[in-house]
């Protein structure tokens, strides 16, 4: 297992399932958990886990992770931790297996068995979710989610703020643009543009 005896103590943004998720992560890898924060009154955490004010004293030597599913959210939620000066960290799962090939941007989630294979880059912000794939030699731009069981092969790109859904495929070399959602189980066969809603087995854009 990591430890991470001189880091400071880790500020959950976000206390809604995949803040928990990734609450679960930080821990096991070695990290003290100091709370979570969240911007709604009425968030959904386990009575034991502790819900911190935005004014609290302790968050000044804390480190972040934005850990929020929806793109733009988590996008708007990590400008805000670091326009404030806060630290942003990444949380990657002890079972999570990460090239020291591949290059990581910060506030990036690695979960459980997930893959990130050799020359793989992966921007700021990424959520590559339990048992994702990336393979070798692909680039995922900005604030980009692989959802559980999702697969890229070897050189893909994909663009900032794109969802590849719940085990959804997309074949070596491709491109899918940013802003997109490609659906779960979808697998896409050619190069996509910015912007679309792809569906399907070969996937096809259905809606920008
Ligand atoms: C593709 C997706 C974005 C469509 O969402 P939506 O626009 O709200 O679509 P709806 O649920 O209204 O369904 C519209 C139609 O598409 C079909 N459909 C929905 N998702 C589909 C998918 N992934 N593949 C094929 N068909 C799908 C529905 O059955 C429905 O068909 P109908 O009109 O014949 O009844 C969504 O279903 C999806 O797959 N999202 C990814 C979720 C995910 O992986 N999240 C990450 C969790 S960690």
């Amino acid at each position: 297992m990591n430890t991470h005896a001189n880091h400071p103590p880790l500020v959950v943004y976000g206390a809604g399932g995949h803040g928990t998720v990734v609450a679960d992560a930080a821990e096991l890898s070695g990290l003290t958990l100091l709370g979570f924060l969240d911007d709604r009154e009425q968030a959904t955490l386990a009575p034991a886990d502790q819900l911190l004010s935005q004014n609290d004293p302790n968050l000044a030597g804390a480190c972040f992770i934005p850990a929020i599913g929806d793109n733009d959210a988590r996008a708007a939620v990590m400008q805000k931790i670091e326009q404030l000066g806060g630290k942003v960290v990444n949380v990657v799962h002890p079972t999570a297996a990460v090239s020291p090939r591949a290059t990581l941007g910060h506030g990036v989630y690695v979960g459980p068995q997930a893959v990130i294979n050799a020359h793989a880059t992966v921007g700021d912000g990424c959520i590559i979710n339990s048992s994702a794939i990336v393979e070798h030699h692909c680039t995922l731009g900005d604030f980009a989610h692989l959802a559980p069981g999702a697969a890229l092969g070897g050189g893909v790109t994909i663009g900032d703020r794109t969802l590849i859904g719940l085990g959804a495929k997309v074949l070596p070399r491709l491109s899918v643009g940013s802003h997109c959602v490609v659906g779960s189980g979808a697998v896409v066969t050619r190069n996509f543009d910015d912007g679309l809603l792809l569906m399907g087995v070969p996937a096809v854009a259905q809606r920008a």
